[in-house]
């Protein structure tokens, strides 16, 4: 039989796709053809996708021969020299050299300035009068923002990365031609700016990257700049689709955010339940098993690539009661929203405050927002990676 191409049909557009329904219960490691048209297991079980991202003997080592790749042209699996695509011990020293920077503790120092540039966004749009675009006023501004201020990058420089980063989440051969072009923009634009780091130091995230020895090595300039971009890209956009889509679902669960209205102290739980219900893409980072692996629902071959779809695993019943539900009052434990195990997202805390600040504001600045129009209508960004919507109209 013909494996089913990927990306699978999700209708309508923001749900988990159907078919990992059907693949969790009869088809648990089933194929999947890629648009880069390699095969691959879908593992769509919790269990099965915690183990792949923590089994060490799953490569992201993309240099391996063999390695599975998503698209047919060039894309983030391309950039050989970031922590993503790398296996230890390459990973565990450029993982080191960013760990300090982006730790629990580092991020919340960047709680008052994530605070006050919410409050800004937020009280723009209050001051501006119903309706708004939440997308436009605040999700989308606020994560690139902030990442774009942690590694020192010009206010002014700011639209041309959102549209570099949105080409690069495009999938399907149809945008190939804007992904390739955005790509070579964004490589010269980093080159560029990496060379002024180097000419004026200064003290953002950038000039210690330039400046961080591990073991007497400093980082290479190919490092350097993959390193940058997997972090303008990864810092920015899923923030931003979360924010949206965390922001939608509360509203069509209107009750939820009227509790956090009452109870603001829930608001951390409430970004816990939207990682959960709402994780932004269906498509995992490939591994590849460097061995013959026993997964929980069969083998895999060394050699197989295997793609975990967290968002699938977010829906098994066997681990989450109820799963389809949304319900900001559940226990806020074991989702794999942030991954697990060596590659668990760097900017996980940094995220988290962003969310809970994006949050706060809105339940304590606009205790009547609402949906402006009917839920059905909110437009969703097409052939994207990660599942964004395009506007979320809302009025109070
Ligand atoms: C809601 C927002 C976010 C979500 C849902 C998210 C999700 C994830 C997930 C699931 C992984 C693991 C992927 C895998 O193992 O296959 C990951 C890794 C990563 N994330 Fe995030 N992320 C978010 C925000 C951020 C931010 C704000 C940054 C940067 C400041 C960031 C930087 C990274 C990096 C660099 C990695 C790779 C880490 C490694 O390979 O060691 N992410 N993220």
């Amino acid at each position: 039989m013909t494996p089913e191409p990927f990306p699978f049909p999700d209708e309508p557009l923001g749900e988990v796709p159907r078919s990992c329904a059907r693949r969790r219960a009869h088809e648990p490691l089933g194929d999947a053809v890629l648009p880069s048209g390699d095969v691959v297991h879908v593992a769509v079980r919790y269990a099965d996708v915690e183990a792949v991202l923590t089994d060490p003997r799953f490569s992201r080592d993309l240099n391996r021969p063999g390695m599975p790749r998503l698209q047919p042209d060039a894309d983030m699996s391309e950039d050989r020299d970031t922590l993503i695509n790398l296996d230890p011990p390459r990973h565990t020293r450029l993982r080191r050299i960013l760990a300090r920077t982006f730790s629990v503790r580092s991020s919340e120092e960047w709680r008052p300035r994530i605070r006050s540039v919410v409050r800004e966004l937020v009280d723009t749009m209050v001051e501006a009068g119903p309706p708004a675009d939440l997308m436009a006023s605040l999700a989308r501004p606020l994560p690139i923002r902030v990442i774009a201020e942690i590694l020192g990058v010009a206010d002014g420089d700011l639209e041309q990365f959102r549209r570099w980063s949105e080409a690069a989440m495009t999938i399907g051969p149809e945008r190939a031609a804007e992904r390739a072009r955005g790509r070579d923009e964004f490589y010269t634009y980093l080159r560029e700016l990496v060379a002024r780091h180097r000419r004026e130091p200064g003290t953002d995230l950038l000039d210690a990257m330039i400046a961080a020895q591990e073991d007497g090595e400093r980082l290479t300039e190919a490092e350097l700049i993959d390193t940058a971009r997997s972090l303008l890209l990864a810092g920015h956009e899923t923030t931003m689709t979360t924010i949206g889509r965390g922001t939608f679902t509360l509203l069509r669960h209107r009750e939820q955010y009227e509790d956090l209205v009452a109870d603001p102290t829930l608001v951390p739980a409430a970004v816990e339940e939207i990682v959960r219900h709402d994780f932004p893409a269906d498509v995992g980072f490939l591994r590849v098993a460097t061995e013959d692996v026993d997964l929980p629902s069969g083998p895999v071959c060394q050699g197989r690539g295997v793609m975990p779809v967290i968002s699938s695993a977010h829906r098994d019943d066997g681990q989450f009661a109820d799963p389809d539900r949304f319900d900001i009052h559940r226990p806020a434990t074991g989702h794999l929203g942030f991954g697990k195990g060596a590659h668990y997202c760097i900017g996980a805390p940094l995220a988290r405050i962003q969310l809970q600040e994006a949050l706060a504001a809105l339940v304590r600045g606009v205790p009547g927002l609402r949906l402006d129009g009917s839920a059905e209508d909110v437009p969703w960004q097409p052939a994207m990676v990660t599942h964004a919507l395009a506007a979320l109209p809302v009025t109070w």
